[in-house]
């Protein structure tokens, strides 16, 4: 594996993510094998938003390869708090640690950080744009319980616009075929055209769908979502989407009875509690291979890149700001570059106008 940053699942090529799945499988078949593979190797977790999966799994993948962990949970606990820039903070953990798992609110924040970062960054979620490693969680779930990356009937619902992991996900579907994606939500909180865009042109079919029951009886996977509160403009905002989609038994009755039910975790009122113990809901599982595959990325990611790089470059001030997603990156830390490619902001994907 060739791979400085991991920023987006399609960062890795297929060859890379077979090998990571492997080495997943590997690792949970025989953990005593990897118990000190990381041995005086320090990970860096800067987490500028709420986690419990992504955080601590994380923390407890470096562990289980003896290596050690420091961070923040909460920017206002580090000088973040006392207006340090991103780019300051990273090139200062960096001196400390030699990889580096950062959250953070605003799109396109890791890719951000990776511009002044001599080690890996991970992004374990950047706004509303990407959560890749929950994507690689994902991805192993999905191959472990149907052997297959195609031919599959995959419903996405609940909130497809603010979900990072529906992003992340449907990019990484992108390189596969013959899947046909049920995209169930309020017209509201569609996909954003950034992601349509990435299977459009594809080998799958897309289908737009606002009613969970009617298609339930379809799918072979259903992946099921929050509505993201905290990326709402307003309260009021929220609760016009909260309540719509709740899968609940009665609902599964409908369902195949190999249709398997995803969830990245946490839930709040879309998955009704008499579903935790049906065996197709597989959510609390595909949260603990992630853990394992976390190991995997790590020990990948530090195999590769022993040597720390020195060629960061120097990038010149932006003349202004250029992309018109307020919830870039770019819009915040203002002596970011600015880099357009394909006329779409390369931080967070927006097409500029
Ligand atoms: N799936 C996920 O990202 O969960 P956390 O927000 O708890 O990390």
């Amino acid at each position: 594996m060739n791979l400085r940053h991991l920023i987006d699942f399609n960062d890795m090529s297929t060859t890379d993510w077979n090998m990571l799945y492997n080495l997943t499988c590997d690792i949970i078949k025989a953990p005593e094998k990897y118990a000190a593979a990381c041995k005086g190797t320090v990970l860096a977790t800067l987490f500028y938003e709420p986690s419990t999966r992504t955080q601590f799994s994380f923390q407890t993948a470096m562990l289980r390869l003896g290596g050690n962990v420091i961070g923040f949970a909460d920017p206002n606990s580090s000088s973040v708090s006392k207006g340090e820039s991103l780019r300051d903070t990273v090139k200062i953990v960096s001196g400390y640690a030699d990889i580096m798992v950062m959250r953070n609110p605003l799109d396109g924040a890791a890719y951000a950080a990776s511009l002044y970062s001599p080690v890996p960054i991970i992004n374990a979620g950047d706004g509303a744009h990407l959560h890749p490693t929950q994507t690689m969680t994902d991805m192993f779930t999905i191959y472990n319980e149907k052997g297959t990356y195609e031919n599959l009937n995959i419903g996405l619902c609940g909130d497809l616009f603010n979900g990072r992991t529906v992003h992340s996900f449907i990019k990484a579907f992108s390189r596969y075929k013959n899947n046909r994606f049920w995209l169930i939500s309020t017209k509201e909180l569609m996909v954003p055209g950034y992601v349509y865009e990435t299977i459009e042109n594809t080998d799958n079919e897309i289908i737009t769908a606002d009613n969970l029951e009617e298609c339930i009886g379809e799918l072979d996977i259903l992946y099921m979502t929050r509505i993201q509160r905290e990326r709402f403009k307003t309260d009021e905002e929220y609760k016009t989407q909260a309540g719509i989609y709740i899968l609940n038994k009665s609902k599964m009755e409908k369902a195949k009875p190999n249709m398997i039910v995803m969830h990245p975790l946490p839930k709040v009122d879309e998955i009704f509690y008499d579903v935790d113990d049906d065996p197709r809901a597989i959510y609390f599982k595909q949260a603990r291979n992630g853990m394992y595959v976390r190991m995997a990325l790590i020990l990948l990611l530090c195999e590769a890149n022993r040597e720390r790089y020195t060629d960061l470059s120097v990038y010149p001030l932006p003349q202004r700001q250029f992309c018109n997603n307020q919830r870039c990156i770019s819009n915040k830390e203002i002596y970011l570059p600015e880099l357009i490619k394909d006329s779409a902001c390369v931080y967070c994907e927006h097409k500029l106008t």
